[in-house]
């Protein structure tokens, strides 16, 4: 297909140098605009990611064209991507507003539903493509990924049942044909304040083995993960991490801090310009882990 395919050589360049992409949620433009900062400093390809709700609170079109400002901007490889559709609804939207990448979660469906739902998706997706010559990933999920995107103070408990099994990866690959796969090896979705958020890294390298490059591997729930344990997925095959309780936690600890310490202040961007360095350090910290620097 004589497609704009930039956003499958990057996953692929990155897969093949045994590194990773963040995929960095937002609702804000101050957010965005510290994670663009950010890649650009670095010098590294970069993912934004909204959920349904985010990207409710923007609208698709806006969020879209507030990423498409900021590539051409900078010329700069920036992929949008709508995190945890429920539905094709959604995920067509999506795409027809100007979105790179989607992810269809049909994680709490039943195996043969999920299936089901991720390949009309898929389908749709392709005739899509067919029609734009334009490329768009479409990532599935499978596996029992708990939590939100918040501060959890109850504890959580995941067991062997919930990881993700190699043998239903692979054949959910084969039948659907997605392009990239959420699982779920001990990753969880927040920051659990008095649980350990560790991966099981060698479910990660049984599923590796047998989806071989066949689909990008995605991991939810990077938040709150000791860097030791993503250094080890980015060794060990994982593509895609997903980002956004951490910045939400920078994101309202800054501005609280900013609101209380200058309660006479009035203008809107002199409140704001520390969340964006704060939102910076937090992306600097995961691109480096991503880039294989703690390797
Ligand atoms: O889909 C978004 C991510 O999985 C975010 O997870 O909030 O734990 O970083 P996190
Ligand atoms: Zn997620």
């Amino acid at each position: 297909m004589n497609s704009n395919n930039l956003v499958l050589s990057v996953l692929n360049d990155l897969r093949n140098n045994y590194q990773g992409i963040g995929a960095f949620n937002f609702s804000t433009a101050e957010v965005l605009r510290g994670i663009v900062e950010e890649v650009i400093e670095e010098k590294y390809p970069v993912i934004v990611a909204t959920s349904e709700h985010e990207a409710n609170f923007l609208t698709l079109q806006v969020a879209a064209a507030m990423v498409d400002s900021w590539r051409k901007e900078f010329n700069w490889p920036i992929f949008l991507n709508l995190d945890h559709g429920h539905s094709l609804e959604i995920i067509k939207k999506a795409v027809l507003s100007g979105y790179d990448m989607v992810h269809f979660d049909g994680s709490t469906l039943s195996f043969g539903e999920n299936i089901q739902k991720t390949k009309e998706v898929v389908d749709w997706v392709r005739g899509f493509e067919e029609r734009e010559k334009k490329k768009i990933v479409v990532e599935g999920e499978l596996g029992y990924l708990r939590g939100s995107s918040n501060i959890h103070r109850e504890k959580m408990e995941i067991s062997e049942e919930d990881l993700t099994k190699p043998e239903e990866a692979k054949e959910f690959i084969d039948r659907t044909g997605i392009d990239s796969l959420a699982i779920a090896i001990g990753n969880i979705h927040g920051i659990f304040i008095h649980s350990q958020q560790r991966l099981h890294l060698d479910r990660l390298r049984e599923i590796k083995k047998i989806i071989g490059n066949q689909a990008f591997l995605v991991l939810h729930g990077g938040s709150g993960t000791p860097t030791e344990d993503l250094a080890g997925a980015v060794k060990d095959g994982i593509t895609k991490f997903n980002f956004n309780t951490e910045l939400r936690l920078a994101w309202s600890k800054i501005t609280r801090q900013n609101f209380r310490d200058n309660p006479q202040e009035i203008v809107p961007y002199r409140l704001l310009l520390p969340v964006v360095e704060a939102i910076k350090k937090v992306v600097q910290e995961k691109v480096k882990i991503l880039k294989g620097e703690y390797l």
